[in-house]
């Protein structure tokens, strides 16, 4: 048992999928686990271990935001020896060619939080996904015939408020969409020396605020969990 996890040693398995959303992770394990243990409640953030495909693997939410992600995350690496983090997110388009349901696979991610400018004092760090992990994801996604995007995402730290010329300003770099994690995920994966990989389903666009989310994120996130699950097999 963790300060916030209270499943006990050895109850998660070596790669866990992590939503930000506990339901979702209820869901994964109960739509595709083959027989899905509850491991941990503590806060209502589940954590669920079972089996898909005969392999032992964990689901877990994180909550939203980098404060909240960060906890869990320290928590899964320090006290559990989780080896692989796989985030299963959602995420804001600023690109024009990239529309709703697309995959984006974050290969770095910049941000705006204080987190990582508190941790390395005022320096700059570059968050990065684990190499073979993208690769193999890309490799998996491009087989099953999905539309992905491989680039940077942006963490912020705001939902609400955020200057609306500033998306523009990251746009301008190359940046492909706004969530609010990723960041912080690489950054202690690279800590612990462990690996990690956000996918990210288009749920919204900010270049097109009328193009209608609703109707496709369940299905997106549905297919984005799948993706997942066949890279922790592979
Ligand atoms: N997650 C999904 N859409 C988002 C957005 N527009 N901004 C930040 N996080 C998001």
């Amino acid at each position: 048992m963790s300060i916030h996890i209270e499943a006990k040693s050895g109850e998660i398995a070596g790669s866990v999928l992590l939503p930000g959303d506990p339901l979702r992770a209820k869901f994964i394990a109960e739509t595709y686990f083959e027989n899905p243990v509850l491991v941990s409640r503590l806060r209502g953030m589940y954590c669920y271990t079972g089996t898909y495909q005969g392999n032992q693997v964990s689901v877990m939410g994180s909550g939203m935001g980098q404060a909240s992600l960060s906890i869990y995350v320290n928590e899964l690496f320090r006290d559990y020896g989780v080896q692989q983090v796989i985030r299963v997110g959602s995420c804001g388009a600023i690109q024009e060619r990239i529309g709703i349901k697309d995959l984006i696979l974050a290969q770095g991610a910049c941000t705006n939080s204080s987190m990582n400018s508190l941790r390395f004092r005022g320096m700059d760090y570059a968050p990065l996904a684990d190499f073979s992990l993208l690769a193999k994801t890309h490799g998996l996604a491009t087989q099953r015939g999905d539309r992905i995007f491989v680039g940077g995402v942006l963490s912020t730290d705001s939902f609400y408020d955020a200057d609306p010329e500033v998306w523009k300003l990251w746009a301008s770099y190359g940046v492909l969409g706004i969530e609010m994690e990723t960041a912080e995920l690489y950054t202690l994966a690279a800590k612990y020396g462990r690996q990690a990989l956000s996918i990210l389903t288009v749920s919204d666009s900010l270049v097109d605020p009328s193009r209608d989310a609703l109707q496709e994120r369940e299905t997106g996130f549905t297919s984005m969990a799948e993706l997942a699950l066949g890279v922790v097999t592979q």
